[in-house]
């Protein structure tokens, strides 16, 4: 009988960075550092188990029609998503951040956001952002962006941003300041629904493995 395979969706950079230790006590290591190489399909040292190299915002999708098992994405993409056919057994507590309302320094917020009142926001995530500014009573013109958010304030593009903010370095070099939490946010291993079960006896272990350096680590 062939062995059974796992595929595991990452993205590059911080996920990736953080991702390593938890693999490594899963007995999984890279055949090759995806920062260097253009490959987007890394081996490992498993024959049966590889790596695909993935946009952060494309993990859920991968995993959510089974073309990878499992992957690792952060719970502001999750939210943005909607989580459809996926498993979160696990919150790994790395790449933490949180998920701000941020404005130009000196802008008066507190007034122009009261019920009934009008607000355009720039942001990368909509669902997000319009959710908590329809709880707040807040009426808000959505402008969807892919990145560099902090600037949109500062060229009168939007009043506001939604973004995730971790030292507030980009906030401070922005000449922006945060002024509402909205949510914290990890990454979170999210398992496709029936890869769990029919690959039981390989992923389990794996979660095992992830559980014991998160737990460890508290
Ligand atoms: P994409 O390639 O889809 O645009 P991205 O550039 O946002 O994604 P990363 O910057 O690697 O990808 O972010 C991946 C995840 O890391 C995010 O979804 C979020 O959960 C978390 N994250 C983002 N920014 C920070 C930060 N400054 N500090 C800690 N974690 C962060
Ligand atoms: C994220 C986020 C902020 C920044 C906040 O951007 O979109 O711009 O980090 O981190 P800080 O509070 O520590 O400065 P990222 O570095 O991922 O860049 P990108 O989204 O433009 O790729």
């Amino acid at each position: 009988m062939s062995k059974q395979t796992l595929t595991i969706a990452l993205s590059k950079g911080r996920i990736f960075e953080e991702t390593l230790p938890l693999l490594a006590a899963a007995g999984i290591v890279p055949a090759e550092d995806p920062e260097k190489s253009r490959k987007l399909i890394i081996h490992t040292n498993h024959e049966n188990i590889r790596l695909v190299i993935v946009r952060a915002t494309d993990v859920p999708t991968y995993v959510q029609y089974g073309a990878a098992d499992f992957g690792i994405a952060g719970k502001d993409v999750l939210i943005e998503h909607g989580g459809d056919g996926l498993y979160q057994p696990l919150d790994l507590k790395i790449a933490k951040c949180r998920m701000m309302v941020a404005v130009r320094k000196g802008f008066d917020y507190e007034s122009v956001s009261q019920p009934g009142s009008r607000l355009r926001i720039a942001t990368k995530y909509p669902n997000i952002a319009a959710e908590h500014f329809a709880a707040k009573g807040v009426h808000v013109d959505i402008i969807k962006l892919y990145g560099s958010m902090e600037l949109a304030p500062l060229v009168g593009l939007s009043d506001a941003i939604v973004d995730l903010v971790s030292t507030g370095n980009t906030l401070k070099a922005n000449h922006l300041e945060a002024v509402e939490h909205i949510v914290d946010i990890s990454s979170r291993l999210v398992v496709n629904k029936a890869a769990l079960k029919t690959k039981h006896t390989l992923i389990e272990p794996i979660i095992q493995a992830f559980a014991g350096v998160v737990n460890g680590g508290q």
